[in-house]
């Protein structure tokens, strides 16, 4: 029964630009103390998808003036020459932010790569030492995806303290940070936080008792109303192309929440695309100009 007629969608896009904007006068005034924020993008191989977002980050980059160092590598390149352009981008000054588009093809170890980032330019919180900082609760670089959740939630006025998070999804680009970060003593976390994953028995008894739902399984519209209470906040992190013959490109894209369904019944939802998508690309943005900002200033 559709009872609630409030339900607000969550403007990711209005929302990122609010950050964007923010950053482009820091941008602008690190620029004219000669600091021009540099962050290269690194994709390996071909993959439509990974080329879209590498295109947009790009994109993003100039738009706001910071210098973007695209390195596109065959599917081919080996680990050990990724590895010697990690090595060279570590050591560059130009360079403050250094980001491997995922996924990277078979024969390459995610975590070598990952693991090679100097942790300073890791501005996309892969490094292991990034990610116990989190869970420690230290001064670090923040996963993007994860980051941008938060700041939906903060600049929409949503509160997290006190509030039970269920995240469906366990993922470490997404479902483990996220986790790590919400439940952090802070004033934009401190929730009770649960992860529920493939292999959680009755599922809908954890996301019905959700107060914030985020999904973040990767299955197109897994969670559908009936597992969802009334009132809820959900957050979709999913993005998935699946068929619609009744679109001339044939596919559309869509979340992990069963939109037209759930949000009868919810106090507010992300759509997707324009929800957790342009916040993610935001973050790497303020992630890259906070990498800038902590270079020593030249003696
Ligand atoms: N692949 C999917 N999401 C991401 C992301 O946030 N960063 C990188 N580097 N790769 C991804």
């Amino acid at each position: 029964m559709n009872t609630n007629k409030t339900a607000r969608i969550i403007d990711g896009k209005k929302i990122a630009s609010a950050v964007l904007e923010e950053l482009r006068g820091e941008i602008a005034r690190m620029r004219a103390r000669n600091l021009v924020p540099g962050l290269a993008v690194v994709l390996v191989g071909n993959d439509p998808a990974s080329e879209v977002y590498v295109r947009s980050k790009r994109k993003t980059c100039a738009d706001l003036g910071v210098n973007s160092f695209a390195y596109d590598l065959p599917a081919n390149c080996t680990e050990k020459r990724l590895l010697k352009l990690i090595e060279s981008l570590n050591v560059d000054a130009r360079v403050h932010g250094i980001l491997v588009q995922m996924p990277l093809p078979k024969h390459i170890s995610e975590k070598k790569i990952l693991e090679a980032l100097s942790p300073e330019k890791d501005v996309d919180g892969f490094h292991p030492v990034n990610v116990g900082r989190l869970l420690n609760g230290e001064e670090c670089f923040v996963s993007c995806t994860p980051a941008g959740c938060q700041t939906l939630l903060s600049r929409s006025g949503i509160k997290t303290a006190g509030k039970h998070v269920v995240i469906v999804g366990r993922s470490n680009i997404v479902g483990k940070p996220l986790a790590a970060l919400l439940m952090q003593k802070s004033e934009d976390a401190n929730a009770t936080v649960t992860v529920c994953h493939s292999k959680t028995r009755n599922m809908s008894k954890y996301t019905r008792d959700a107060d914030i739902l985020v999904a973040a399984m990767g299955v197109p519209e897994f969670i559908k109303p009936a597992m969802v209470r009334e009132g809820a906040v959900v957050i979709d992190v999913g993005v998935n192309r699946i068929p619609d013959p009744t679109r001339k490109s044939g596919n559309r894209l869509v979340g992990d929440v069963a939109f037209a369904g759930v949000f009868k019944k919810v106090r507010a939802i992300t759509p997707v695309p324009g929800g957790v998508g342009p916040m993610t690309i935001a973050m790497l943005m303020k992630n890259t100009v906070k990498a800038a900002r902590q270079v020593p200033a030249k003696k």
